[in-house]
């Protein structure tokens, strides 16, 4: 008879005891320690394949020539460094609805014009499935369905249909029978995790895993997820928003700055190939004062976007900073130094900052766009809307260079913007481009480059 055997594992980080605790040693999270039992007929034999080679030199590797195949959307294979690489496993994450099942569906169609794919939804009848793919033209023949999360039938299938390319939908939901603890649990996602890495490998079937994620954003299940995967990808966005962002947080075949932008239509996910139009096309012509265009990044491409920023008299005893889509900390600094560097009184001002479209920036490039988008605000001034802002602004005032400086610029011009105010210290040369150069030392020289010179005189 199979022993069993009792572990109490914490569900937040996989740190396992042999008794209760209320609180993880480990994460220091509390209540979140659960009691997981296991058989020991579940060390799988699949651990130990049979297809091993023996140890060889590296340079005497051969790599096989279709090592990479292609994912249908170009911004798809964008994220993975060139596509797919064949069997490898790549996990998959993000919020519910964000269009996890979507994108698979229709990358499924386009791989299966070549290869056999196996979609097992864990989540959603076959009829569902359908329902979906009708909406999404999805038809190819070699493009197999099934709808199980018990881990066994699904290596039954696997088997019967020797699928190139396995899709599990989702993780969370699967569960193998050898675990007595519910589907979603930390033993159960890394026993399954561990049989998909084995049938990856050692069969060469290319696995995309769906991965949940938790309120506070990470992968719901152990880091452990992250670990043993080939590949992680977020995908992100504002379920509010029609736009998403495919980001790859972890890539052994590819380099992680590149990111993918979609967005969600009446029939599926469409590839956007210039996002600054995206996020742009509903400016207003009559630009009110406080709308700054600044030049974001996104992955290593150049993004431009709307920022506006609102500041009026507050009812309120202490001030309202309000932010939507950049770092509440960072719009406190930028404030203090519009305070100390420029004398802007802003202690009976609330201040609101919006980035449009609703994507977050994290980047210091963004801050002299904030500091203008808020002193012109106050002021009551309008920059010019054919103007680009870049530049990182410094505590005592300094504006600070950026990282890609000239590949921003060029996307300012190929958007047809007229100006451009970029940090002295980039050197940019303005014979290199075909749109108006204005580099700036201090914060006060970008009010002047950008308003006219009397208003810019906001020190009262
Ligand atoms: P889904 O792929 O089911 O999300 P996930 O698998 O990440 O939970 O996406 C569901 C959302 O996408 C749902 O709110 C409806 C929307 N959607 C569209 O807007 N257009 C479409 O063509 C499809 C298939 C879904
Ligand atoms: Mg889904």
């Amino acid at each position: 008879m199979a022993k069993t055997k009792t572990k109490w594992i914490c569900q937040e980080c996989g740190y396992e005891t042999i008794k209760y605790i209320g609180k993880c040693p480990d994460c220091g999270a509390w209540g979140t320690i659960t009691e997981e039992i296991e058989t020991d007929n579940l060390i799988p034999n699949s651990t130990i394949t049979d297809n091993t080679e023996p140890a060889c030199p590296i340079n005497s590797v051969q790599l096989s020539q279709s090592i990479r195949f292609t994912t249908g959307l170009s911004e798809f294979d964008r994220t993975l460094g060139g596509g797919f690489v064949q069997g490898s496993i790549v996990l998959i994450a993000g919020d519910p609805g964000i269009g996890k099942s979507t994108i698979l569906l229709q990358t499924s169609n386009s791989i299966a014009k070549n290869q056999k794919v196996l979609y097992v939804s864990a989540e959603e009848s076959v009829s569902q499935v359908k329902l979906r793919a009708q909406r999404l033209n999805v038809d190819a023949p070699s493009l197999f369905v099934y709808s199980q999360s018990n881990f066994e039938l699904i290596k039954q299938q696997i088997k019967e249909v020797q699928p190139d390319v396995l899709i599990i939908d989702s993780i969370q939901a699967v569960y193998t029978q050898n675990i007595t603890s519910s589907p979603g649990s930390v033993s159960q996602i890394r026993e399954c995790t561990n049989e998909l890495m084995n049938i990856a490998k050692s069969q060469n079937i290319t696995v995309i895993v769906v991965g949940h994620v938790t309120k506070d954003g990470t992968i719901a299940g152990p880091k452990v997820l992250e670990h043993m995967v080939d590949t992680v990808i977020y995908f992100e966005g504002d379920r509010y928003k029609s736009y998403r962002i495919l980001r790859s947080i972890k890539n052994r075949f590819g380099n992680t700055s590149e990111v993918g932008i979609f967005e969600m239509c009446d029939n599926g996910l469409k590839e956007v190939l210039n996002p600054s139009e995206l996020f742009l096309h509903e400016r207003e012509k009559n630009i009110t004062s406080g709308n700054i265009v600044i030049a974001a990044k996104e992955g290593i491409r150049p993004v431009l976007i709307e920022l506006q920023a609102l500041v009026g008299q507050t009812s309120y005893p202490s001030p309202r900073r309000v932010v939507n889509g950049i770092d509440y900390n960072r719009l406190l600094q930028i404030l203090a130094v519009l305070e100390k560097r420029i004398g802007l009184n802003l202690s009976k001002l609330d201040v609101y900052v919006n980035v449009i479209g609703g994507i977050d920036i994290d980047e210091p490039a963004a801050d002299l766009g904030i500091a203008l988008a808020v002193a012109t605000c106050a002021r009551d001034v309008i920059v010019s809307p054919d103007t680009v802002i870049i530049g990182e602004v410094g505590l005592s005032g300094e504006i600070r260079n950026v990282s890609s400086i000239e590949n921003r610029v060029k996307e300012s011009e190929k958007l047809g913007f007229k100006k451009v105010i970029v940090p002295a210290a980039s050197h940019l040369n303005q014979k290199d481009f075909n749109i108006e150069i204005i580099p700036v030392k201090r914060l006060m020289d970008a009010i002047c480059a950008c308003v006219h010179k009397e208003e810019a005189l906001l020190t009262k």
